[in-house]
């Protein structure tokens, strides 16, 4: 599964993944549900999860914290076309102003027990929840696992770090292991999965029922090809180089149709390039974030070759 990056997995990205290596599940950003206003999803969120991705399920990401009004978003998501819905419980950056969401939900799982139930037979597609290991405590999640098995949730994706941890350390998958043997719902691993052979060492050693990608296949999207042996599995360093070309002029043609405007365009593709982590490539990467002009920015990617 292509991982929801907020800022990077918009409709442009998903379907320069579906095109290329097609993942076999997309996920949308997050969507932010407002408590107040009865249009509960934005404009811009309906067009994300009514976007198609050619045959590839696309699960529309929903974040909140009070019930009603999730409820109620995702039947506008069902309503524009979206199959399938899940719930954000890992983002670390909630917004304080409207209470907790994203991971902060995990700071009070009395309020899980109303959310889950009341989405569960909201939703008619398959309902899953992307969540941490905990909050502060990496065993909570084996506290909440009855709760999802009654609810009847379809699959969990699981980034083994606590909320309170953010990005530090690195994804304990030991305790991805041991929730995929403590419960019978499928488990979908994430965090830190950047080559072939780490991806493949976490599914043989946890059991998991597939992996997401996040981070790792915003810098090089053959990941997922690596993974199926459908691509080097350690490619050289000229592999990498055509690699990163042929991406990132895909990305820029797609990005000039979905974005407007030179300034907008380049923004939303520095932030791009200030995720792709290539050692042998840094200094061209570096000279592509400092480019001004569109044209500037074709000549260095074609440079790439
Ligand atoms: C820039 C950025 C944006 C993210 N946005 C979302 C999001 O919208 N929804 C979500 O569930 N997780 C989001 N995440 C978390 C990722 O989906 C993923 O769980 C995390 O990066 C660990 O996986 P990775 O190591 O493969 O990147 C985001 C992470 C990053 C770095």
């Amino acid at each position: 599964m292509l991982a929801p990056l907020q800022g990077l997995t918009n409709r442009a990205m998903r379907a320069l993944f579906v095109d290329w290596v097609r993942p076999d599940v997309v996920f949308t950003e997050f969507m932010r549900v407002s408590n107040v206003s009865r249009k509960r999803l934005q404009r811009n969120d309906l067009k994300e999860a009514a976007s198609t991705t050619g045959n590839v399920p696309l699960v529309a990401q929903l974040v909140g914290n009070h019930v009603e009004s999730l409820v109620a978003a995702a039947h506008n998501a069902e309503e524009v076309g979206a199959q399938h819905i899940n719930l954000n419980m890992g983002c670390p950056y909630g917004r304080t102003t409207s209470g907790a969401t994203g991971g902060a939900l995990l700071k009070k799982p009395e309020l899980l027990a109303d959310i889950i139930p009341a989405l569960r037979t909201a939703i008619s597609g398959t309902f899953s929840i992307k969540l941490r290991a905990g909050y502060n405590d990496p065993e909570q999640i084996f506290s909440l696992l009855p709760l999802f098995e009654k609810s009847e949730v379809d699959f969990l994706i699981i980034h083994p770090r606590t909320v309170a941890q953010k990005y530090a350390g690195s994804a304990d998958h030991s305790i991805t292991g041991r929730i995929v043997r403590a419960t019978a719902i499928p488990i979908i691993a994430n965090g830190d999965i950047r080559t072939a052979d780490e991806g493949l060492r976490i599914l043989e050693e946890t059991g998991a029922a597939g992996l997401m990608l996040g981070r790792g296949a915003i810098t090089d999207p053959l990941l997922f090809d690596r993974l199926r042996s459908r691509n080097p599995r350690e490619p050289t360093e000229a592999e990498m180089a055509n690699m990163l070309s042929r991406y990132l002029s895909d990305l820029l043609t797609r990005y000039c149709e979905l974005f407007c405007g030179e300034r907008q365009i380049l923004d939303k593709f520095k932030n791009v390039l200030s995720f792709i982590e290539i050692p042998t490539l840094s200094i061209e990467i570096t000279q592509m974030k400092r480019t001004n002009k569109v044209a500037d920015l074709t000549a260095l990617i074609e440079a790439l070759q």
